[in-house]
């Protein structure tokens, strides 16, 4: 069984399809040890302790500094064990510490086609603001694993979405979230329980 971890910052739709995932049989292998956020109000935290997983609140504004919020987040992860630990709309910077430590163990999804719109400062629906913006045609999303970088890591999964000639960063959202979010981001960590992934140079290779 593979303890897969998440951490959240929203709404935590990604969180429920994950949920869901599992529920359904889609995703195999894999167990939801626990989920963290960084924001007390994230309704994430109600949708994880309605599917009765355990769920708890390390925010930066309980701690007097950057690193003792760090330390304790870094605890709360380490206490569950996690193989694999999934950031589905987390908006906290990761500790330095935790990228060697669980080296290709973390991924991210990302609401567009890596590498565009991605980065520092593309978070939520600028992401989308920032898309419309250029008048692309066709976006997506993507799950990659997570490196120092930001959205630098090995692309795994990825989705397109076409944009709609009326769309806002609202309905664009809300497409890239149904259409390509909720299945990529269920696949990306049935494959991984599974085996069906290895990282060679830098790159995903997918197995089966
Ligand atoms: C998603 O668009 C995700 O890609 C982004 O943040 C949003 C999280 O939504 N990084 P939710 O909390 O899963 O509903």
């Amino acid at each position: 069984m593979l303890r897969v971890l998440v951490c959240v910052s929203g709404g935590g739709t990604n969180l429920q399809a994950i949920i869901d995932g599992i529920r359904q049989g889609n995703i195999t292998n894999a167990e939801i040890v626990r989920v963290i956020s960084n924001n007390h109000g994230a309704y994430a935290l109600e949708r994880a302790k309605a599917a009765g997983i355990d769920a708890l609140c390390v925010s930066p504004k309980d701690f007097p500094d950057r690193e003792a919020f760090h330390e304790r987040l870094i605890e709360a992860v380490e206490e569950k064990k996690p193989d694999l630990i999934v950031l589905a709309g987390f908006l906290v910077v990761l500790p330095e510490k935790m990228f060697a430590r669980y080296a290709n163990r973390i991924i991210n999804i990302h609401p567009s086609l890596i590498p565009s719109f991605c980065g520092t400062g593309f978070y939520g629906l600028k992401v989308h603001e920032k898309a419309l913006e250029r008048g692309v045609k066709v976006t997506g999303a993507t799950v990659h694993f997570v490196d120092e970088g930001t959205d630098t890591g090995p692309i795994f999964l990825q989705k397109a979405v076409m944009v709609e000639q009326d769309d806002t960063p609202e309905t664009l959202q809300k497409r890239v979230m149904e259409q390509a979010e909720w299945e990529i981001l269920p696949r990306a960590i049935h494959m991984i329980a599974n085996g069906d992934v290895t990282i060679e140079n830098g790159r995903v290779r997918l197995l089966n």
